[in-house]
């Protein structure tokens, strides 16, 4: 007995006794990834294309690949079309490819073909979250992944605000320049990472500040790195550190230099800190520590509702454990949400809600109080903006929710 094995093309499937007659199984789609660091396509995908009857792909990959002459084309755009083609072809038994970026299984078109009920075989490249971490010289394990493509902006913002290195996929209107202006005052470097794998990338580190006076060209994927302790974390003044070198402060490497090499950042070990090592120590020029595992705890490893000696305070001003329970419960902290935590003393409320993956600002009008030290200490990072409430709020992002310290009510 034969089988067809998948991919392998519209082979009949004969019955063990031969009494029943050749089925041909309809091929599936074969779904090509576009190399984000510009090698050609694989001899798997040069065959594919050479044996479509059908090819759909953005504009800019369809011209990018030899399509035979005569194959029908759709041009991406909106997808819906597209389907149904697909779907036309599939059940005609018609070759056909799908061209998409990078590893189409991650955060790509493979979702969309599969609802729809195609059978794919997928040959899958570099993906842009790869190679843009690449050419910045920097590893990426543990690294949060996260899109702001045909979605809201504002919880793709939040984790860049909540942890120390995150890849943003952007979309027109929701890229860096967007991105830079709400992560303006925390402390965090920018790698902008445009037409990788092409002769027009271009890989630029900058500053939240900076990124919203460029333009950007899309596509783009963005790096939101923590930057070196002691930069920004609410004071205007201060600016994260940018790697001298191949690319300057907001300094773009282009092609045909340095950055198709994938020198454009940091110099020495080149890595993001795996160890959780504290401030200075092993991460490379220009970011900061980084938490080893990078990522929002669901249940912090210490647990939450920590006893009061968890925290340094004064006076006994911090909000005892079974009222920071209840509050913190209240507030619904997970990885995407920005929390407010307003008189914030020792910063134990805002902190249990960066434990538990949420972005925080902690407003404190006593520039001597430790909420950053209590931060440190449990190794998340807190936005520390000094001033008095009510007047500070008005320039602060909008929250998803608010604690306000001192008896005050939670929303
Ligand atoms: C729908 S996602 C697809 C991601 C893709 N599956 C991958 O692995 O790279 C589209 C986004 O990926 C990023 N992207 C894809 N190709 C890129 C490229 N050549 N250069 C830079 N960014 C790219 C952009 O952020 C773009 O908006």
């Amino acid at each position: 007995m034969t089988r067809s094995v998948p991919g392998s093309g519209s082979e009949p499937v004969a019955g063990g006794s031969g009494s029943v007659p050749p089925v041909l199984r309809p091929e599936p789609v074969v779904v090509v990834g576009m190399d984000a660091v510009g090698r050609p396509l694989s001899p798997s995908a040069v065959a594919a294309l050479a044996g479509a009857r059908l090819v759909v792909g953005a504009a800019r990959h369809l011209a990018a690949v030899p399509v035979p002459s005569g194959v029908d084309t759709v041009v991406l755009g909106p997808l819906a079309p597209a389907l149904d083609r697909l779907a036309a072809a599939h059940a005609a038994g018609q070759p056909a490819v799908v061209l998409a970026s990078g590893d189409p299984g991650f955060f790509g078109v493979v979702r969309r073909l599969r609802a729809a009920g195609l059978p794919v075989r997928v040959l899958p490249a570099v993906s842009s979250v790869a190679a843009a971490f690449a050419r910045a010289g920097l590893d990426w394990d543990g690294a949060v992944v996260v899109t702001a493509h045909g979605r809201e902006l504002g919880p793709a913002l939040n984790a860049c605000r909540a942890l120390p290195a995150v890849a943003v996929l952007t979309a027109p209107g929701a890229g860096a320049a967007e991105i830079g202006a709400g992560l303006t005052g925390w402390a965090r470097c920018l790698v902008v990472a445009e037409h990788l794998g092409t002769p027009a990338e271009r890989v630029t580190w900058t500053t939240p500040e900076q990124a919203v006076t460029r333009a950007w060209a899309d596509p783009h994927v963005l790096l939101s790195l923590a930057a070196p302790a002691g930069a920004a974390d609410g004071d205007p003044g201060a600016q994260p550190a940018v790697p001298t070198g191949a690319a300057d402060r907001d300094g773009a490497v282009g092609p045909g230099d340095a950055g198709r090499s994938g020198d454009a950042g940091p110099v020495g070990d080149g890595g993001l800190a795996g160890d959780g090592a504290p401030a200075g120590d092993g991460g490379p020029a220009g970011v900061g520590p980084v938490r080893a595992d990078n990522q929002p705890a669901a249940a912090p490893v210490g647990g939450w509702a920590l006893p009061e000696s968890a925290y340094r305070h004064r006076d006994s001003m911090i909000t005892k454990a079974e009222v920071r329970a209840l509050a913190v419960a209240r507030l619904r902290p997970r990885l995407g949400r920005l929390v407010w935590d307003v008189g914030a003393g020792s910063g134990s409320v805002g902190i249990e809600c960066a434990l538990l993956g949420a972005a925080v600002i902690a407003v404190e009008r006593d520039p001597a109080a430790p909420v950053a030290e209590n931060a440190a200490r449990h190794g998340v990072a807190v936005r520390v903006v000094t001033g008095d409430a009510p007047a500070v709020l008005g320039g602060l992002p909008d929250p998803d929710a608010v604690f306000v310290g001192g008896g005050g009510p939670t929303c």
